[in-house]
């Protein structure tokens, strides 16, 4: 690893000159559920520049915006076609540089989702690869090799895909025999970039610079641990059936290899040659010892923590969760970041609906029925947990809404890949168009009251506009915690996150300067216990709560930030 720079650690940097996304609040925008401006049931950039608002008044400091580029859309964009241009159900590039001087214009950061993984099989570069033959500069460009057996008709070694099955696609030759196999990860409309080729490198330098150019304020990196495969392409001896089916502390041997790093300082320096404080963060599941290698003044800036996600409600679990990485926080010389929800998992309002310890498939199915009410309870008292804790905070759009999981999508509608695939319910239960109106078509989705999954009538309650303004719901509750969050400086990793002691079972209780967080994980409400130094907390100012205030106590499943009087 490399020495840390001043810059980078930040005990006692003050707000100006720390860099803003060391304790910013980004929301993720999944362009297709997010707002539909044109009618045609699928969001678009015009339709998020017009909801801007939104997030200005959430008071967030950035959108990361899920891939818009040309695409097929054969895993929701994430399977790129043309980088450096706007897929046309979305809109045009002078749709998405109004965007991004729109955010501008209203204090908003803007970061660019990156696919350096794999492109779209429709990609130019694939098609040239796929026409040209073997041993051709142009197949160079992904990973092709020849198949095993007497007559190549077995894939090139044993991988398997992400999204269950192989691995590899064999193709067959222009001249209409059978021919070599290609590597995809991911579905087989998704082939491997071959980064061991310097023309990848140089094809992905020119996207971040066009980014860069157009005002982007940084990356998210998708499949961040991915890009580089082992030489000689070994059988893996560990191998992932399904996103979930990894055993354990493992890591597919596609994943997490060493040559990853020397992407990351290759791009480093690209975006420190740009004004204003460029950044990256990663989409990086490695297990924890790895971090210190990716995050680093000369490599990314951060990368999601994926473990407060999986942590399960209850004390130790989200004690550990929290712990963890702050401790690795100190080892890269950067603040940790914390992440409830995304496009990929099942939304924490339905998690948390489940027992502790309820093993999750892919997807929710029809037939798994969470407590919702207790889901909600729960979702709202982690976030407050979250939004008080030192580093960046990720929010995934309709989470501020309280929005559910949706089990009930007719499977002839699903698009996951993984659904395609397997027959797994996927993930597009978390990416059902948002509700803003009550009374509106499509929840005010789009103008023409198209959508393109159906939104459950759970949703009407649940729009921005029901929750705008009324105490107590989701979305103010959301407004208050991150302004309060802003005042107090509770992102800010220079005052430390000191744990309450021998509090009462199943109550969390953390200090951040001169708020209190406390969380009761029990089933009883509790009376609120002595603060630290002997306070008596039954007396401090209740700054923003996720139940109905009973005073002196903290009801079950509920989360309070009180301020030390
Ligand atoms: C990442 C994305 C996910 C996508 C996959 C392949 O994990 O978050 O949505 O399916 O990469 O690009």
């Amino acid at each position: 690893m490399t020495a840390q720079s001043p810059a980078q650690h930040a005990p006692g940097a003050d707000a100006a000159t720390t860099p803003w996304w060391r304790d910013a609040v980004v929301y993720q925008v999944y362009p297709r559920s997010f707002a539909d401006a044109d009618g045609d049931g699928m969001g678009d950039l015009p339709g998020i520049t017009a909801h801007l608002p939104h997030l200005r008044d959430l008071g967030v400091d950035a959108l990361w915006l899920s891939p818009f580029f040309t695409s097929p859309q054969r895993d929701g964009g994430y399977d790129v076609a043309d980088y450096c241009d706007v897929d046309p159900r979305f809109g045009s590039l002078a749709d998405a540089d109004e965007l991004i001087a729109s955010a501008h214009a209203m204090g908003l950061k803007v970061i660019v989702d990156i696919v350096p993984n794999h492109s779209s099989s429709e990609h130019e570069l694939f098609q040239q690869a796929l026409a040209a033959g073997p041993g051709s500069p142009e197949r160079d460009m992904y990973v092709f090799a020849d198949g095993r057996g007497e007559h190549g008709e077995l894939p090139p070694n044993n991988w398997t895909s992400i999204f269950h099955g192989e691995a590899w696609t064999r193709i067959t030759e222009a001249d209409g025999t059978p021919g070599q196999w290609y590597l995809h990860i991911f579905d087989t409309s998704q082939p491997d970039w071959n980064w061991q080729n310097p023309r990848v490198h140089a094809l992905f330098r020119d996207v971040l610079r066009f980014w860069l150019d157009r005002g982007a304020d940084g990356f998210r990196v998708d499949v961040a641990h991915g890009m580089v495969k082992p030489e000689g392409l070994p059988d893996a001896a560990v191998n992932a059936e399904g996103l979930l089916d990894i055993p354990e502390g493992e890591v597919p041997i596609y994943f997490d290899n060493d040559g990853v790093l020397e992407i990351y300082r290759e791009w480093r320096p690209i975006l420190d040659s740009y004004e204003g404080e460029r950044m990256m963060v990663l989409e990086a599941w490695i297990p924890e010892h790895r971090l210190p290698l990716y995050i680093g003044p000369e490599e990314a800036h951060q990368s999601f923590n994926f473990g407060f996600l999986q942590a399960t409600w209850g004390v130790e679990t989200m004690r550990a969760a929290i712990e963890k990485p702050l401790a690795l926080a100190d080892a890269v010389g950067a603040p940790t970041t914390w992440v409830l929800s995304n496009h990929d998992v099942i939304r924490h309002a339905t998690r948390y609906g489940f027992p502790p310890g309820y093993r999750f498939g892919e997807g929710l199915g029809r037939a798994e029925t969470p407590d919702a009410a207790l889901g909600l309870a729960r979702a709202r008292a982690a976030t407050l947990l979250m939004l008080s804790l030192p580093g960046a905070a990720y929010l995934y759009q309709g989470e501020e809404l309280g929005l559910p999981e949706v089990a009930e999508i007719p499977d002839a509608l699903r698009e996951d890949p993984a659904h395609l695939r397997a027959g797994v319910p996927g993930r597009d239960g978390c990416r059902v168009p948002l509700p803003w109106r009550a009374d509106a078509p499509a929840y005010g989705f789009s103008p023409t009251g198209e959508s393109w999954l159906p939104q459950p009538e759970e949703f009407g309650a649940l729009a921005a506009d029901a929750q705008e303004g009324v105490p107590g719901s989701t979305l103010e509750m959301y407004r208050a915690a991150i302004a309060l969050r802003r005042e107090h400086g509770l992102g800010r990793p220079d005052a430390p996150v000191e744990f309450l002691e021998d509090l009462p079972e199943g109550l969390l209780g953390l200090v951040r300067g001169e708020v209190v967080v406390l969380v009761n994980t029990s089933e009883q409400e509790l009376p609120l216990p002595a603060g630290p130094d002997g306070l008596d907390l039954a007396d401090a100012e209740v700054l923003v709560g996720s139940a109905e205030p009973v005073p002196g106590r903290l009801p079950a499943d509920a989360a309070v930030w009180l301020r030390r009087r």
